[in-house]
Parts: C-alpha cells; sequence; structure tokens
C-alpha cells in the first residue's frame, strides 16, 4: 500500500473515534502516527471534553500544542474512553502494541479505561498475531535475565537500540514467540523478573477496534462487525 493511501486510512480510523467521545469526557490518549490523527480531531472538539490523560511524553506535548488539558490518572480515576492506535491486531481485538515504546503507560490507561477503541489501518489487522516483534518494556539491570528466559521458551529478543522510554527503562523487541494462546502467553511473559510490561494486549483487548481503508471503516465488537 503506498504511504499517502494508508495516511488517509489512519486519518479516517482517528475522525471515525472522536464519535464515541461524550460531553464531559476525560480521553485516555495513546501514542503513535494514528493518535497523532486523533490528537487533531480531539483538539478541534476540546470546548466538550474536560480533558485528556497522555500516556507518554510526546503525546503530552501534542496535546497542549493542541489546547487539550492534560491531566493526571491519579488525579480522575476511571476513564470513559481510551482511544490508541496498534501495530497488529486479530479478529478477536487482541493487540501487539508498542512500537513506539509506550506500552506501559498505554496499558495502565487501557486498565483504567471503561472502553478501548483502537484505531488503525486495516492493513494491521492479522489472521494470526505475531509477526510484528513483541515489544517487552524491562528494568534495564534485568535486560539480560529477562532475554536468558525468552531464549530458554525458544524466543528471539533484540534490544531496540538507542532507546529509554518515558519510565527509564529499555525494550526488548521478541520474535519467535508462539502466539496461539496469546492470553496464556501474555500471563507467562508478565511473571519474568524483571519484566515491566509486555506489549501483548489479550487479556484485556481493545472493546471496538476501527479498521480504515478504501471502503470506509470497519468496526469490530465482542458482538461482532
Ligand atoms: C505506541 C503504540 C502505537 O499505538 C503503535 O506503535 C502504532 O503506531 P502507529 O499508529 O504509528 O502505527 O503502541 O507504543
Amino acid at each position: 500500500m503506498i504511504d499517502d493511501a494508508r495516511e488517509r486510512y489512519k486519518k479516517k480510523a482517528a475522525e471515525a473515534a472522536v464519535e464515541y467521545v461524550q460531553n464531559g469526557d476525560v480521553v485516555g490518549v495513546g501514542t503513535g502516527s494514528t493518535t497523532a490523527y486523533f490528537i487533531r480531531a480531539l483538539g478541534a472538539i476540546r470546548s466538550r471534553v474536560d480533558g485528556a490523560v497522555a500516556s507518554s511524553e510526546i503525546s503530552r506535548r501534542m496535546l497542549e500544542e493542541h489546547r487539550v488539558p492534560v491531566l493526571e490518572l491519579t488525579a480522575v480515576g476511571e476513564l470513559p474512553i481510551y482511544v490508541d492506535g496498534t501495530d497488529e491486531a486479530d479478529r478477536r481485538r487482541r493487540l501487539i502494541k508498542g512500537g513506539g515504546g509506550a506500552l506501559t503507560r498505554e496499558k495502565i490507561i487501557a486498565a483504567a479505561s471503561r472502553r478501548f477503541v483502537c484505531i488503525a489501518d486495516r492493513s494491521k489487522l492479522v489472521e494470526m498475531l505475531g509477526a510484528f516483534p513483541l515489544p517487552i518494556e524491562v528494568v534495564p539491570m534485568a535486560r539480560s535475565l529477562v532475554s536468558r528466559a525468552l531464549a530458554a521458551i525458544g524466543a528471539i529478543p533484540e534490544l531496540r537500540k538507542d532507546f529509554i522510554t518515558d519510565n527509564g527503562n529499555q525494550i526488548l523487541d521478541v520474535r519467535n514467540l508462539d502466539m496461539i494462546d496469546p492470553v496464556a502467553l501474555e500471563e507467562q511473559l508478565n511473571q519474568i523478573t524483571g519484566v515491566v510490561t509486555v506489549g501483548l494486549f489479550a487479556k484485556r483487548p481493545a472493546d471496538l477496534l476501527l479498521l480504515a481503508n478504501g471502503n470506509g471503516v470497519e468496526t469490530l465488537t465482542a458482538a461482532g462487525s
């Protein structure tokens, strides 16, 4: 797919997500190029929301540029809605996220939100998760320990070069994981000492997946599309 078309689809999915924002909402906001379109759209309706909680410093800056008030999660508690992109999604709305390295705060906001609306161009939809290397955030001193534990289950971790997360940690991009049961895998990887966050969003998948292409926006929900 040519990049121009992909950008149009990302924008289309992002603008469709605005329909789910209610007056007075505090909106959880993800990170990435698709979310950047959502932040622009949110800026245009900022007078009818109470503010946003940002999943990264980069999104915080963008929200401020678009004059959307940025609030701390600790100050607002449960969020009605969280909007974010994804690196891969399956039809059950399970996701691989963290390509932008914001997975920890994204997972926290997802857990704190009643409704998670995931937005993407349709090329992110896959039959089975796992072609995209799974980002895992690790405490730096545990990097080798975690890498050995991953190698022991046949996985191939690679340190993301020249990258430190907003939380001061590092990212391993992990290939060759068995994704047949993403929920079980997420639980298993979460148990490795030194792992901060696994970029699999399977235990708490998206509630709505908005997928855009040249034919429009397809909505996948638990009840079907
Ligand atoms: C950041 C993420 C992003 O949502 C994911 O990488 C998708 O980004 P983009 O919209 O640029 O394709 O998980 O940590």
